[in-house]
């Protein structure tokens, strides 16, 4: 957070800088930590001071505090205060850990990373050769110390801030969000990106002087260096990559995540990969190498429609359960100016010029990790069934593994809500090395995923904040269906069953708020459940992909453990682990694996089993097997695993509050998961 000419007290540093980390805390939380100038006030610029602790963000709150030397009420006219929560990657959660990372123990530069450096073994080896010591086990200490080397051996006194930054990204390999701080420039800011997102949100009572901002070129006068071991580097000619945006007062927030900074400003501009942006004298500019003759020559200043309330947690006690209960207006917006249930057609409008390209295509390539996989499972069959088409489905980090070969005439689809998974992203740039259309569906205007794909439809969920994701699947699902509607509008055979489906999704958010209504009689259940070890979800057909969600959700919050079982597997294993005590959900609809489900209902009561039953309001016949029922109203079958899904999300919200856990923020997990 940089304010220029803006004064602000010490006070309101802290508090701007800790409220946009709490907001980003769902992305990673085991210990946090700021930069900040010191306190001296004859030489404040020239002296950074870090904190850092263990923890979640409020114990780095109150360590601030406790700090004697910090004057709060100290005002600095201008000041760039850097922060970050951090999710361990290398090293243990601890403090020295934790970021900021620093160039030595005089703080002459300080940086904060999101992301990987996958080379940092080497680039280490060589710094320490050079006689730089480490103090961290961290990968991102290695850049704090590279960016002092480069510093130490620069060859005119002048060189610029962001100038070290571009020769210091030279040597990184992986994926990186950098912001960077340093006394050598007091009162400026260095931000870049490769692979991992990164946005500057601008805040000026002014006018701004520009809405566009042009990309600076850098002419490269040297040799691409790929060992800093080996190659001495040259110097870049720096000249006029200085733009501004406002040269009055105005206020700069970098941050990995529009959530962070939304309550100070919607007006952001996204980074692309490689990207050196940097504040100076209160003027953004922002520069880099060119790479094709076709790089976007500038970054827009877009306007933000998000607002601050969307992402309050409301009168619900954790995000989750908010979140859950939003699923009748999410489901709605996803489907708002794009489904006519007059005329029954659908249009998506981010796929609709490549819509003849896609018919052509030999096969449909879904893929995802996680929650957003099962989106794909849940829809493959409707897929198959409306697009005539083969459909696969993958999950991202074994699609890579094995090499999966893609052609040019496949279409391939990316699922994800955050728009950032590093697999679902490396697999993107896989398939289009490959040729292959890529289609994303995401979350996140502006994600990495939004953006590198070649079309795509934004699922319109809001922001999604819990970590176990919930109104992001059933949003998914219902862009996948629209898809499959869009792509069948020609054909006579499928009318009657597309007209079904679109009165399906007609009456989905009415029939959502009944589903949710069952919450009192989850609550109950759960107080059964929650001391058990381990619960078992069973079904299949269209109501497989429920049983793996199902099963998600309550493993990765409640920490039982929990499987997804196909029925139809049951007696090539699973079956044995049925006795009296196992806790088993049996997912059985009205569909046309009905009869097939009643088997595996029989064989589970046979092992004397005492299944609780999510069913069909008028099922009489499984009722009669059941230890519990629970009833749903009925839908068209390929959408029933809509309905079916929310009593599992509900009950694993239930037996993860029971047993005492915090619901949004699961032990291990973040909410995006920007590391493979
Ligand atoms: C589970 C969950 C994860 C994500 C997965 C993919 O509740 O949230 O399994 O679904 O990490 O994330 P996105 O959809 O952001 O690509």
């Amino acid at each position: 957070y940089m304010n220029y000419r803006v004064p602000r007290t010490r006070k309101e540093i802290f508090e701007t800088l800790i409220k946009g980390l709490q907001r980003l805390e769902y992305r990673g939380y085991d210990s946090a930590g700021v930069a900040i100038d010191g306190n001296n006030n004859e030489v404040k610029e020239r002296h950074i001071q870090l904190v850092k602790k263990r923890g979640n963000v409020k114990a780095l709150d109150e360590e601030l505090y406790k700090q004697d030397s910090m004057d709060l009420k100290v005002e600095f006219e201008t000041h760039f205060g850097i922060a970050h929560t951090r999710w361990a990657t290398h090293g243990v959660p601890n403090a020295v850990n934790s970021h900021p990372q620093r160039s030595d123990k005089g703080n002459e530069f300080v940086v904060i990373h999101n992301g990987i450096i996958t080379n940092y073994k080497d680039l280490r080896k060589f710094l320490e050769s050079k006689g730089y010591e480490f103090e961290s086990e961290t990968d991102t200490e290695t850049i704090a110390k590279l960016i002092k080397y480069v510093f130490d051996n620069r060859e005119t006194e002048d060189i610029t801030f962001s100038t070290l930054v571009e020769r210091v990204i030279q040597q990184l390999e992986g994926a990186f969000a950098l912001v960077f701080k340093s006394i050598h420039y007091p009162g400026e800011a260095v931000a870049t990106r490769r692979g991992s997102p990164l946005l500057i949100g601008v805040r000026s009572k002014y006018k701004l002087s520009t809405e566009q901002i042009p990309i600076l070129y850098r002419t490269r006068n040297f040799e691409n260096v790929k060992k800093i071991c080996k190659t001495r580097m040259k110097r870049l000619d720096s000249s006029t990559c200085l733009h501004a945006v406002g040269d009055k007062a105005v206020e700069f927030f970098f941050a990995s995540d529009a959530s962070a900074i939304i309550e100070h400003t919607n007006r952001v501009i996204f980074l692309e990969d490689d990207d050196i942006a940097a504040v100076a004298d209160g003027k953004l500019s922002i520069h880099r190498v060119k790479r094709s003759a076709s790089d976007d020559p500038s970054r827009a200043i877009q306007t933000l429609q998000m607002e601050l309330q969307q992402i309050m947690k409301g009168n619900f006690s954790a995000f989750m359960q908010k979140e859950i209960f939003e699923q009748p207006e999410s489901v709605f917006n996803t489907m708002r100016g794009r489904v006519n249930f007059e005329t029954n057609t659908v249009l998506l409008g981010g796929l609709k010029d490549h819509l003849k390209e896609i018919r052509r295509c030999r096969r449909l390539i879904v893929i995802g990790c996680g929650t957003s996989y099962h989106a794909a499972v849940a829809t493959r069959q409707v897929l198959e069934e409306l697009t005539e088409l083969p459909v696969m489905v993958e999950l991202a980090s074994d699609f890579l593994d094995r090499n999966t070969p893609v052609f040019r005439d496949d279409v391939c689809f990316f699922i994800s809500q955050s728009g950032e998974t590093a697999d679902t992203l490396l697999a993107l740039r896989y398939c289009k090395d490959r040729g292959a259309l890529t289609v994303g569906v995401t979350n996140t205007v502006g994600s990495s995923i939004s953006r590198e794909t070649d079309c795509g439809v934004h699922i319109n969920a809001g922001p999604e904040i819990g970590v176990a994701s919930t109104k992001a699947y059933t949003s998914q699902f219902i862009s996948l269906v629209m898809f499959g509607l869009m792509m069948s509008e020609d054909r006579i055979s499928l009318q009657n069953r597309r007209r079904e489906i679109i009165h399906g999704l007609q009456s989905l958010p009415g029939l959502i708020k009944e589903v949710l209504s069952l919450d009192e009689k989850i609550h109950d259940l759960a107080l059964e459940l929650y001391t058990q070890r381990s619960l078992l979800v069973m079904g299949r057909g269209y109501n497989y992909a429920t049983c793996l969600e199902g099963a998600l959700k309550i493993k990765e919050i409640t920490y039982m453990h929990s499987e997804g079982i196909l029925a139809g597997e049951l007696k090539h294993g699973p079956l044995a682990l049925i006795d009296k005590q196992m806790p088993v959900i049996m997912v059985i609809m009205k569909d046309p694996c009905f009869a097939k489900c009643q088997n595996a209902l029989q064989q589970v009561t046979a092992r004397q089993g005492r299944p609780i039953i999510l069913c069909s309001r008028d099922d009489t016949e499984s009722s009669k097997f059941a230890y519990k029922t629970i009833e749903l109203p009925h839908t068209v079958d390929c959408l029933q695993g809509i309905l079916s899904v929310i009593p599992l999300q509900l009950l694993s919200f239930h037996l993860a509050v029971l047993r005492g856990y915090d619901v949004d923020f699961p032990r291990n997990l973040a909410k995006s998961v920007t590391v493979e």
